[in-house]
């Protein structure tokens, strides 16, 4: 198994291109079962999640074709992929597959709503908390679909198809506000989303989803109000840039000192995560080009932040501004309510000296002057680029351990922090 080995101490100056967004571009790809017709993605990062969800696509008949690269193309442009779900030849997602990546499970909207049926395994995924899909079973449910779940699989049919229903989540879900969404899009008449989730990608789908001939509209509030059409289209969408990516770079400046570019990048996508960064110190200005992020001088002030749905801090999040904390001068207070378990990073953090102390969903931190290089062990995806960051700053050599956790969702980690200055290499094996 891959590991990476970083030296710390280099503070990051340059730029850093952001890549398209995993969370958007995974349910994009997903959205082209719901056409006959061909569906071009742009700006598609190259990561191990989106191989795997091509292996799954590809499981249900669909064909996929990804572009390479022409003479003279920016080597950090994203992929583009065509998906032609023609035929559908099998409506089952094995469990196999599935248990892979949790966000495979969201095939069930499309799929139940044009073929009339899907069988689904149940997902796995990060080992974050217990993640159930009974908002969007229920969502399917309210939509006309009848449910089954018999040995670890989720049964779906609608053989009359679905039809419009006012659906009202008893809490904000990223994943089941996609599936209800791809599902309604399809069914017939009208469907009203409330407290749906608000998050950028959910407004990337629903706009591609309009692209295809779709009728969805107040993506980016709490009501999505979707009115189904018989048919979608084939269309031409290009992947939003990773807010994640972009505000992972941007602590790991702010962790490291120095000034880098994040080019592409877009400040509204980040919203009240950009005002934590400035108040632990980071000097964060917006262009066209993207965002410059500087710290110089100064230290990390202490934050006391609390993860929310969007637009509030992003538990996608939590983990690398607990990476940076760690160094802040005084006590900073993280509460995650978003899932229970995603700690699992405290452990490996207290390995590089951090000290985090931990009661039920709050971790206070108390910011040390230095860290110090040891190996430590990637957990899941986010937990393992809060080691990343740590490393950077800590004083010494840090061996990452179990690194395809990072390879599930941030492209050339490696590549884009050493052409930055920091000293961090792959060994393969
Ligand atoms: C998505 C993101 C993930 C992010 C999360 C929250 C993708 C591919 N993944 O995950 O990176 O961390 O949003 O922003 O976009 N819940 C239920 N029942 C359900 C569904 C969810 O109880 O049927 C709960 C979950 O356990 C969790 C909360 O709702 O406590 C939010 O989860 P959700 O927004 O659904 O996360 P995902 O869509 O899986």
């Amino acid at each position: 198994m891959d590991r990476i080995r970083i030296v710390g101490g280099n503070p990051l100056t340059g730029s850093i291109p952001i890549s398209g967004a995993k969370n958007a571009a995974l349910p994009l790809m997903i959205a082209g079962l719901l056409t006959d017709e061909k569906l071009v993605l742009h700006n598609v990062p190259r990561l191990a999640d989106v191989s795997q969800l091509q292996r799954i696509l590809g499981n249900h008949g669909i064909d996929i074709t990804v572009n390479g690269k022409r003479r003279g193309d920016d080597p950090y442009s994203g992929q583009t992929m065509e998906i032609d779900a023609r035929v559908i030849v099998d409506t089952t997602a094995p469990y196999e597959l599935v248990s892979k990546m949790r966000a495979s499970f969201w095939v069930i909207g499309p799929l139940v709503a044009r073929m009339g049926e899907a069988k689904v395994s149940l997902p796995g995924g990060c080992a974050i908390g217990t993640r159930p899909v009974d908002f969007h079973l229920d969502a399917l449910r309210a939509l006309g679909a009848e449910i089954e779940i018999d040995a670890g699989y989720v049964l779906a049919r609608a053989p009359k198809g679905l039809k419009g229903a006012h659906i009202l989540f008893p809490k904000v879900s990223v994943g089941a506000t996609h599936t209800a969404m791809m599902a309604a899009s399809l069914a017939e008449g009208e469907t009203i989303l409330e407290n749906a989730a608000r998050e950028p990608e959910i407004v990337d789908v629903a706009d591609c989803i309009n692209a295809m001939g779709g009728r969805i509209e107040g993506q980016g509030t709490s009501t999505i109000r979707i009115t189904g059409v018989p048919r979608l289209k084939g269309a031409h969408h290009s992947v939003l840039p990773d807010r994640i990516e972009t505000g992972t770079y941007a602590m790991a400046v702010a962790m490291t000192g120095g000034d880098v570019m994040l080019s592409g990048a877009r400040a509204d996508l980040l919203d009240s995560a950009l005002d934590t960064l400035r108040e632990c110190g980071a000097e964060v200005t917006v262009s066209n080009e993207g965002l410059r992020v500087k710290r110089n001088g100064a230290g990390i002030s202490p934050v006391e932040v609390t993860t929310a749905p969007f637009p509030g801090f992003p538990t996608d999040l939590q983990a690398q501004l607990m990476a940076l904390t760690t160094r802040a001068r005084g006590t900073s207070k993280i509460t995650e309510t978003i899932f229970e378990n995603r700690f699992m990073h405290v452990q490996e953090l207290a390995r590089l000296g951090a000290r985090i102390h931990l009661d039920g969903e709050i971790a206070t931190i108390e910011g040390v002057e230095k860290l110090k290089g040891a190996p430590v062990m990637a957990t899941d995806l986010r937990a393992s680029v809060s080691l990343v960051i740590g490393a950077l700053a800590a004083e010494g050599e840090s061996m990452i351990h179990r690194v395809y956790h990072l390879d599930r969702g941030f492209e050339r980690l490696e590549e884009k922090l050493s052409a930055c200055g920091a000293e961090i290499e792959r060994l393969a094996g």
